[in-house]
């Protein structure tokens, strides 16, 4: 593995957020309806207005670049104005948009008492420092992490990181989100965008006959907690960006559990693997079809108190009355969709037979009733983790 400056920093200077870069079927539920809800109100009413170079909180920061833009507002780099060291961090200005100041609330709330359990930050949580308000905009300052592990896919076209590398970041996203889950919170938004590297420091490695960047630290940290909710709280009935959605949230269960962060980590692995989304669908049935495609039939105990239950109950176009059975093909918008199907590949023709334990993770992970995906703490001594990769 070669490591070179000049290959970092190319690799630096062409960084991109992903709140900016995202194609819009990636966006999540929470951002789906901010979306709507921005038709009525002008794209950009209330967001804070900087220079570079502009000192903010009495002189305390001054602004250094652009890191993104997403519709709760941007993301700026930031660094301590001290003669002494240079700090950087990343600066998220919440545009002054009462719900988006609310919810911004709640993730400062929720982030400081995650920081509270994890006093060392020994859980691979991004680190909030300080939040504050001036004028109409709210400010809250992290450390400033690396790219997203999707900037990287992305920049590298989509080929998938080294199996060595999945298992890295595979156990670090499972310990992470264990101590979530520990700490009664379901993260419900996990996926590539949100998790990110912890320096700006990248390498080309061969891989697939072709040099891919990795970064030149393994070490990964997860964020966005705007939509994290805790075991007590009220259970938004539609959570995750679609790809991630577990059976029981896309059928409306009245109330998922951190099992559904279990699905989105092993559909998160797999794009990790492979370099693209698993189920890359359109719509809810659509997915459905391609979970019983990959993992196998959904019955009637899947169904029974979930939104789609009539197609069960009453609709023989739907099910077949022996088998409980849903009949894909007769609900199909459209034969694109059909063929988008047809095209998922299974696990195994997807993931060759040297990398089995990884099948066996992933299986583990993705079962279609979430009592019986295995908890992350049981996850963490699976062999995957044991295992010496070559490639
Ligand atoms: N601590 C950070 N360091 C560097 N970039 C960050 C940091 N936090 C967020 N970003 C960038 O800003 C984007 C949006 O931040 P995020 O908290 O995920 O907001 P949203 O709720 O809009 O998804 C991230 O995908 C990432 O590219
Ligand atoms: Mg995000």
């Amino acid at each position: 593995m070669s490591s070179s400056s000049s290959s970092s920093s190319s690799m630096s200077s062409s960084r991109s957020s992903s709140s900016s870069s995202s194609s819009s079927s990636r966006y999540s539920h929470k951002k789906q309806q901010r979306r709507k809800n921005k038709q009525k109100e002008d794209q950009d009413a209330g967001h804070f207005e900087y220079q570079i170079g502009m000192k903010i909180k009495a002189g305390q920061f001054v602004i250094t670049r652009f890191l993104g833009d997403g519709t709760f507002g941007r993301v700026l780099e930031v660094k301590t104005c001290n003669a002494t060291c240079n700090n950087y961090y990343a600066m998220k200005c919440i545009r002054a948009v009462e719900r988006y100041i609310e919810s911004a609330k709640i993730e400062t709330k929720i982030l400081w008492y995650i920081q509270d359990k994890d006093k060392n930050g020994a859980f691979n949580i991004v680190r909030l420092f300080t939040s504050f308000e001036r004028y109409d905009n709210y400010f809250m300052v992290f450390e400033r992490l690396g790219k997203s592990l999707y900037d990287i896919i992305k920049q590298n076209n989509y080929i998938g990181f080294p199996i060595q590398y999945v298992q890295s970041f595979a156990k670090q996203i499972i310990i992470s989100v264990a101590f979530l889950h520990q700490n009664q919170l379901t993260h419900t938004d996990l996926k590539p965008e949100n998790i990110l590297t912890t320096n700006c420091e990248y390498k080309l490695v061969p891989f697939k006959g072709k040099q891919i960047w990795v970064p030149e630290r393994e070490i990964l940290k997860i964020i966005d907690f705007g939509g994290a909710t805790f075991d007590h709280e009220y259970h938004s009935t539609v959570i995750n960006t679609r790809q991630y959605r577990a059976p029981e949230v896309i059928m409306g269960y009245p109330k998922w559990n951190e099992n559904s962060d279990i699905w989105c980590i092993a559909c998160v692995l797999l794009e990790l693997y492979t370099g693209e989304l698993y189920f890359q669908n359109k719509d809810d049935l659509e997915h459905i079809a391609m979970i019983e495609k990959a993992i196998g039939p959904m019955n009637y105990r899947h169904f029974k108190n979930s939104k789609y239950k009539t197609f069960f109950n009453y609709d023989q176009k739907y099910f077949d009355q022996h088998r409980s059975y849903f009949k894909w093909n007769s609900v199909a918008p459209s034969d694109s969709a059909i063929e988008r199907v047809k095209k998922l590949k299974t696990f195994e023709e997807l993931i060759p037979a040297k990398h089995a334990l990884f099948i066996d993770l992933i299986r583990k992970m993705l079962q279609i009733d979430p009592e019986e995906r295995m908890p992350l703490r049981k996850l963490i001594h699976h062999q995957f983790f044991q295992q010496v990769f070559q490639d």
